[in-house]
Formats: structure tokens, sequence, C-alpha cells
């Protein structure tokens, strides 16, 4: 066993499951765009996630649609129905065979559904404000019932994950979708109870956390996680500013729940929206709330240098997502003293011992810079 990184490699409870996660390395949640049709797990994307299953310990799957009318990408898998939970149990199975705890993400993506993936072509939101982007489409306001029903509708996915045999759920509030839709300024105008100060926006998120929760302790048979994804501001304007996120984690932190996830690119990175604010948004969360809500930190971490140098900062666990698309043994050549055979760039000629699916392969070389290439 590797002494040098005893951060990375010591074990940590999650604080109201009472799970145990035996080291600090969390698998970021990555769409994979290779699902079936019908929203179940392919053939591709099992063995993704089982050439993975070592690389951490908690192990966060691609988003999963809690509704049809969430469904926010091409080949995404779903959590909608009672049919999708035999697809759910082979990738919980996947996930957990090896001994690490699988979380499924469950999602809806509002205003950024491509309509061409939507029963009826139209995407809904809080309110009809397009988002900024080109070709964006113009969303409908949610009615009451509508919002109800999304509401149930992540109870019903928790209901299903905990079926399917996952240790918990991963409630993806984060990068621009529909719970980070209800928070923002900029895609919430409402003047309802769900909009029109800062307290009301976060009504739909607050919301979605009392049924996953309810869910837990009225369905799950044996210890379940219950974790969050935030993004902590928005370039937009008006936007979500770091002010609105202190709010929300803090109402947040009151919930129980397991941990925050605080979604960045970069761990170390200060403000989008203002570049003299050069902090990170994650350590000045977690000095904010982490003795109360332990707190995931992820964003261009690769070497298990910078993984503990993370840990230093007080946040509970490190995610890595790039990482192990690249190297899927990462946890594994730790523990075993093998750190300099870690790959740090991607291997082109190796899709398939990396077993990537094709869509997610295509889509990773089609984006310049996203991951380091190895040629
Ligand atoms: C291919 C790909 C798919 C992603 N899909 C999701 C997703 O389904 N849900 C999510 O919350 N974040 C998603 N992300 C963001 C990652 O979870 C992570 O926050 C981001 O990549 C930064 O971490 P990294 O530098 O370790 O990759 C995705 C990232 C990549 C590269």
């Amino acid at each position: 066993m590797n002494k040098k990184y005893s951060k990375v490699l010591s074990p940590f409870t999650f604080p109201v499951s009472g799970v145990t996660v035996d080291s600090r390395v969390v698998m970021a949640p990555m769409t994979t765009f290779s699902g079936n049709e019908d929203g179940t797990v392919s053939d591709g994307e099992i063995a993704y996630y089982k050439e993975r299953n070592k690389g951490a310990n908690l192990l966060l799957t691609a988003c999963a649609y809690v509704l049809p009318q969430g469904k926010g990408f091409h080949g995404q898998i779903g959590v909608h129905s009672d049919e999708m939970i035999p697809s759910l149990k082979r990738i919980a199975d996947s996930l957990k065979e090896n001994g690490g705890k699988a979380v499924l993400q469950i999602h809806h993506g509002g205003r950024m559904c491509p309509p061409e993936e939507l029963p009826d072509g139209q995407s809904v939101s809080a309110s009809a404000v397009a988002a900024l982007r080109d070709g964006a489409q113009m969303p409908r306001e949610m009615t009451e019932a509508e919002i109800k029903e999304t509401i149930f509708a992540y109870g019903e996915a928790t209901r299903r994950a905990a079926e399917a045999g996952f240790d918990g759920v991963e409630i993806h509030g984060a990068n621009t979708y529909l719970i980070q839709q209800f928070f923002s300024p900029h895609s919430n105008r409402r003047m309802d109870k769900w909009g029109g100060s800062l307290k009301k926006r976060m009504s739909f998120p607050l919301a979605v956390v009392d049924a996953v929760k309810a869910t837990v302790q009225r369905n799950a048979k044996h210890p379940f996680i219950v974790g969050y994804r935030i993004s902590p501001e928005e370039v937009e304007n008006p936007g979500i500013t770091f002010q609105d996120t202190l709010a929300l984690v803090e109402a947040l932190a009151a919930k129980g729940l397991d941990y925050l996830h605080v979604s960045t690119m970069n761990f170390w990175a200060g403000s989008i929206r203002d570049e003299r604010d050069t902090e990170s948004r994650t350590k000045l969360i977690c000095e904010k709330v982490g003795n109360k809500l332990p707190i995931i930190g992820v964003g261009s971490i690769s070497s298990p240098e910078q993984a503990e140098d993370v840990l230093e900062t007080g946040v509970s666990l490190v995610a890595l997502g790039r990482e192990l698309l690249i190297e899927p043994h990462w946890l594994e050549k730790i523990k075993a003293d093998e750190v300099e055979q870690i790959e740090k760039a991607l291997d082109v000629h190796n899709q398939e011992g990396l077993k990537i699916p094709t869509p997610m392969w295509t889509s990773l070389l089609s984006r310049t810079g996203w991951l380091p290439i190895k040629e």
C-alpha cells in the first residue's frame, strides 16, 4: 500500500447514510451519449463502467433523466419509469462488483434539452426565457401542476435507484439544467411561490431535496447516500452570484445531505463573474459549510499530488472526470505504488482498451482541447 498519498487513501464515512468508502476518490458523473434509444443502458456503457470500477471508490454515473420531458442528450440513460429498473440494475452491478459504491445522478435538462429528443418537441423551464446560446429554443413556462409532477419524478427516480441496488443518488442541481434554472434569476422570472426573491428561487431545489429524502426514508432498504451538485456561479446578467450560492448552500446544509459536489472545470479557479476574485469557489464554500456538509471538489485534478493538495483545503473527497477516461485504473495504480504508470493523455489508438463507447469517443475527439491527447 502506498503510504505517500495518505489523504487520498484514507476511508470516509458519509454522515447521514453511514455508508463508508475506502478512499477519497470519486468518479465524476460523465454522460456517455451511448445509451439505447429507449433510455436503457447499452452493452458498450456496461463495459465502460466495468473498466472503471476500481478507478475510484465512489462511482457516479452519467446523468439519467427523471422524465422524458427532461431528456437532455441523445443517448442519455433514463430513470423515468419502472421499466428502466433492470437496466439500472446492470449499471449498479457493474460499478459495484469490486466493492465500490454506486451513485446514480438524477437529472432534468429543462430549457437545455434538444427539442428533437423531447416527446412533443418543446422544452420547459421555470420561465419562458431562452438560454443565451445560438439556436436555443424558447422554453414553455411550467405550470404549477407540472412543477409538482417534476418534483414527484425526482422522488420516483430515487425509489427506482434504490430498487436497482444503487447506494445513493446525486441530485443534479448544476451545469445550467432545470434545478439550476429555477435557482437562476436569468431563467426564473416567476412571481409566484417558485420565484421572485432569492428565497423563492430556492423553493424548487429544496422541494426536490425534500422529495428525494422522503423517498429514502420511506423506501430504501439499505443505507442510501443523498448528494447534491451545484454550479457556484453563472456568467449571465442577471445570473447566479456567489452570494446567492452561499445562501443556497446554507439551506442545503440544513437539509441533512451526505455531500455537496461543487461542479467546476478547475478546482482552483476563481470567480467567472469577477476576474479580480481569484479564490477557489469550492474552497470558499468549504470554509462556509464544510463542517456540516462534506464537500466534493472537482476540476482538472489528474495526479495524486494534485488530489492531496485539494484534500488539504478541507474538502472531504475529490472527483476525477476526464482523467478516469484517460486512465481507468487511477486508484488501483496508486494503491499498487505504480504512480509513474498513470496515463496523463488520451491514447487515440486505444479506444478498445479504454472501453469508451463510440458515440462518447467521437464526441471527446470532436472538441479540441477537451482532453490532453497522446498522438
Ligand atoms: C464527457 C463528459 C461528460 C460529462 N457529463 C456530466 C454529467 O452527466 N453530469 C455532470 O454533472 N457533469 C458532467 N460532466 C462534468 C464532469 O463531471 C466534471 O465536473 C468536469 O469534467 C470537470 O472535471 P475533470 O476536470 O476531472 O474532468 C461531464 C464531463 C465530461 C468530460
